[in-house]
């Protein structure tokens, strides 16, 4: 017998003589009685010890059974075996009680008793519907019947009981499996995400820096073409007013020193290629042709600033927020018809910056807010902070605007991206920002919702890293 297994019966029986007999036969009185002798002779050499005796309980009638085994159940210590006899008047019959007892412990292992040989087992098998835990015993037993079905039984319960806390244990190592594994695959789902999220930003910035790399040259190869085409401008205009000048004198000339006929010639000549008009136009051509080219010559320039090839300036402490607000006022103009400003600057340190650049970086975003807003008035608000570590600080542009769809968004870092009409935008206001910021060792992050607006962040360091040549 396994220390601690349950040996406690129930004898539910309305006749005191059958618990003194149960009792002799289960609990005897010393370990080597007679019955010891007699069971050691039928199953084995060694005679039962004390320890294997049987805690023995009486009912005597089934409302006092399920008494005890509700009792027995409160204070954990279960009966495994009940012995309970088929006619117990006045109260319930075996079956009946054995009903109520299943129904308040079901692991209950059963004997019913019975003298009568007209009970229907079909019947009392039906009723109760549990067969794997109830045996019949038949009126005369011997001890040995008893003892045996004691020991069986009880063993059988322990087993069962064993068999449930196994299982028990089984269920909760699988839970507690489950659980490893479904936290580990969450983990692992949470770095695949992460990794996506990196790769789509190396290739983003990859993307970037070769665009930046073609920007660089085309730049480079444009650059001197404008140089010489500008300067060479300046010196037309030059040239063009002497011409004026000279073709004056000789219109003044005219009538007092060439023949009529030839001045009627230079008449005629000057109608047909109506003079008066080219003078007018040619001055009017020029200055258009001149802002075109002044204008060219600063989208190569924004492209060099965007692919970093001029980074001449000096990085100094700069304040941000005079920056800012000395930026504001020149893109006043721009906003003041179509939203209000808001500023909520924070406490921040001077910055180690190009602040033209950073000026440059904030007009593009505040003027890419205002163009934002639709027809009703919206508003841009302008905040500054510092980073948690106080090593890099932060500016936000964040605007009630149109907010920018998930398939632009991933372009509008682009040089000449731009969803706004021909003339309005040339697409390089935020490459040329983002060019600004990498110069500087910053991120430019984007929030939108489309509909609701858009949040542009700038972090910059406060010191320039030392990497930077
Ligand atoms: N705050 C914003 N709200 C909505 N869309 C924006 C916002 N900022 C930028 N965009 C989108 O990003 C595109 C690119 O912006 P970017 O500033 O680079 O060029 P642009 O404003 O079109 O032209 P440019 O700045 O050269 O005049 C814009 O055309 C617009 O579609
Ligand atoms: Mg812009």
């Amino acid at each position: 017998m396994t220390p601690g297994q349950n040996r406690r019966i129930l004898l539910v029986d309305d006749m005191p003589a059958i618990h003194e007999d149960f009792r002799k036969i289960l609990v005897p009185p010393t370990a080597c009685g007679a019955l010891g002798a007699v069971e050691a002779a039928l199953f084995g050499d060694e005679p039962p010890a004390a320890a294997s005796a049987f805690e023995l309980d009486s009912a005597y009638q089934g409302q006092e059974a399920l008494a005890r085994v509700e009792a027995s159940l409160a204070a954990g210590l279960p009966y495994a075996l009940a012995f309970v006899d088929m006619r117990m008047p006045p109260g319930w019959d075996g079956v009946q009680t054995i009903e109520r007892l299943w129904q308040s412990d079901p692991r209950l292992q059963v004997v019913i008793c019975t003298a009568y040989a007209d009970t229907s087992w079909d019947e009392v098998l039906a009723t109760l519907d549990v067969r794997d835990r109830l045996l019949i015993l038949k009126k005369p037993f011997d001890a040995i019947e008893v003892r045996q079905l004691a020991n069986m039984l009880t063993a059988k319960w322990q087993m069962t009981q064993d068999a449930a806390v196994q299982l028990t244990r089984l269920e909760d190592a699988v839970l507690e499996r489950t659980r490893e594994i479904t936290s580990s695959n969450e983990a692992l789902q949470a770095e695949v995400a992460e990794r996506k999220h990196l790769q789509g930003q190396l290739v983003q910035s990859e993307k970037l820096a070769s665009i930046g790399q073609l920007a660089a040259g085309v730049a480079h190869e444009i650059n001197n073409p404008i140089g010489y085409i500008f300067s060479n401008f300046g010196t037309l205009e030059d040239y063009l007013g002497k011409l004026f000048e000279m073709l004056a004198a000789y219109e003044a000339a005219e009538g007092g020193v060439s023949p009529p006929d030839v001045a009627a010639r230079l008449r005629t000549l000057r109608d047909e290629i109506e003079l008066a008009f080219l003078k007018e136009d040619i001055p009017v051509l020029m200055r258009e042709s001149r802002q075109g080219i002044v204008r060219v010559r600063q989208i190569v320039q924004d492209l060099k600033d965007f692919s970093r090839v001029d980074s001449s300036q000096d990085f100094q402490l700069a304040d941000l927020h005079q920056g800012i607000d000395s930026t504001l006022n020149v893109v006043a103009n721009e906003v003041k018809y179509k939203a209000d400003l808001v500023k909520e600057y924070g406490v921040i340190p001077d910055v180690e910056c190009l602040p033209s650049q950073i000026n440059q970086v904030v007009m593009n975003l505040v003027v890419n807010a205002a163009q934002a807003m639709g027809d009703e008035r919206g508003r841009i608000v302008i905040r500054t902070g510092v980073a948690a570590d106080n090593t890099d600080v932060w500016m936000e542009v964040a605007d009630t605007g149109s907010g920018i769809p998930p398939d632009t968004l991933k372009r509008i870092f682009e040089p000449f991206f731009t969803t706004k009409p021909v003339g309005k935008g040339t697409g390089l206001g935020l490459s040329l920002s983002y060019g600004i910021v990498q110069k500087h060792h910053g991120r430019i992050d984007v929030d939108s919702v489309l509909g609701q607006g858009t949040t542009f962040r700038v972090t910059l360091p406060v010191h320039r890293p030392a990497t930077n040549a």
